[in-house]
């Protein structure tokens, strides 16, 4: 352990964790937000390194754990992992995509302390749901797994990533968390980065079709309100302004990928130069206060022109870090997809030629059985 790093007034509290447990998963979805290099099993955290973490984020004021991969069922200490969070104080959310969990898995997870459970969809159509996913059976096991969190009397979110397949149904797939008894949708189109930046051309729905998926969704808020709470992301490429990316960098959240690397998100390795410190050498309390990855864009003062004197600085923080790197090459640009940024029509031009081109087939990204 590196010696204590003297606290800045100026930080405040983190409140969420995201916890990679794994970067093992069965499915194969060609938007995966995760690294370019996957992190193997070999070079996983144990388990006694992970409740450390857990109880060193309590300790640093966090509130809620997002339990996360890869698939996090993968990891056959799950549920002592729910159970040390649950015994620490902190608010756990399970993050899955179904596929290895069993219905005992999921009553041992309620009687261990789970809060929460957020599932994703990838189509409310069966066929092109278990295309996107590259697994075949994906859509049935997911609605079974549906039932059994439900039964288990979980608070459910259904979680759906839009892009070009799927896009025409983004309503229906609204009715479909309503169908599954979820308290909580969110439609989020595809980010692209990570294994979602060499899928962009056989991903990215044209203007037209974002614009009417944003209008059934918002109807049917009007119509489901007060059922379920529907959470919309809208896609930056056909976006005036960006979105507050994580909050803004390093103020409200960490990320912790499967061997211990603490990022201030979970894109973050894609811009080269930051400096990453690991659990396994530095207090989480060290890591949030003093890490230079963590330091870099937080806050304001490291914004350039056309930030720096804008009235939005304190509310988008610039937008995203990783999309500004992807599209400048320069992680302290103006997000492009803020409407001032000079890359923001070059941004639209990637956007018109990506949507409007022949269809392309995905890359799929696939580990060994054995990895599994
Ligand atoms: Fe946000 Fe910067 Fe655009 Fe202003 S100039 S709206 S701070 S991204
Ligand atoms: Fe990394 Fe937006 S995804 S800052």
């Amino acid at each position: 352990m590196s010696a204590s790093v003297a606290p800045s007034p100026s930080v405040g509290h983190p409140i969420g964790l995201l916890a990679e447990l794994t970067h093992r998963c069965p499915l194969a979805c060609p938007y995966c937000s995760n690294p370019l290099a996957l992190e193997g099993r070999e070079g996983e955290l144990d388990t006694s390194a992970w409740k450390r973490v857990f109880t060193e984020a309590a300790k640093l004021g966090i509130l809620q754990v997002h339990l996360s991969g890869g698939e996090p069922a993968a990891r056959r200490d799950l549920v002592e992992l729910v159970a040390h969070c649950a015994s620490v104080g902190l608010y756990t959310n399970l993050i899955t995509s179904g596929i290895g969990v069993t219905e005992k898995l999921i009553n041992q997870l309620a009687d261990a302390g789970l809060d929460h459970v957020q599932l994703s969809i990838q189509d409310s159509e069966p066929g092109s749901a278990d295309k996107i996913a590259g697994y075949k059976g994906a859509f049935a096991k997911k609605q079974a797994v549906a039932g059994w969190i439900k039964a288990a009397d979980f608070p459910l979110t259904v979680n759906a990533v839009m892009h070009r397949a799927n896009i025409a149904r983004s309503a229906a797939m609204v009715e479909l968390a309503v169908a599954l008894g979820a308290s909580r949708v969110e439609i989020a189109h595809t980010q692209y980065y990570g294994w979602a930046l060499p899928n962009r051309a056989a991903l990215m729905p044209t203007r037209a079709e974002t614009e009417a998926a944003v209008a059934d969704v918002e109807g049917l808020r009007k119509r489901y309100a007060g059922d379920i709470v529907i959470d919309l992301v809208i896609p930056d490429y056909h976006a005036n302004y960006p979105k507050a990316c994580m909050g803004g960098w390093a103020k409200q959240f960490i990320n912790v990928t499967p061997s211990g690397k603490v990022l201030p998100c979970h894109a973050s390795e894609t811009i080269p130069g930051l400096e990453f410190w690991n659990v396994k050498d530095h207090g989480l309390d060290d890591i949030w206060h003093g890490s230079p990855a963590f330091s870099i864009y937080r806050g304001t003062d490291w914004m350039a022109e056309p930030c720096r004197s804008c009235e939005r600085r304190e509310i988008d923080f610039g937008g995203c870090r990783c999309q500004a790197f992807a599209l400048t090459g320069d992680a302290s640009a103006t997000d492009p997809a803020c409407y001032k940024s000079p890359y923001h029509a070059r941004m639209t031009e990637i956007a018109d030629a990506d949507s409007s081109g022949q269809p392309v087939d995905y890359i799929y990204r696939r580990l060994p059985a054995n990895a599994l």
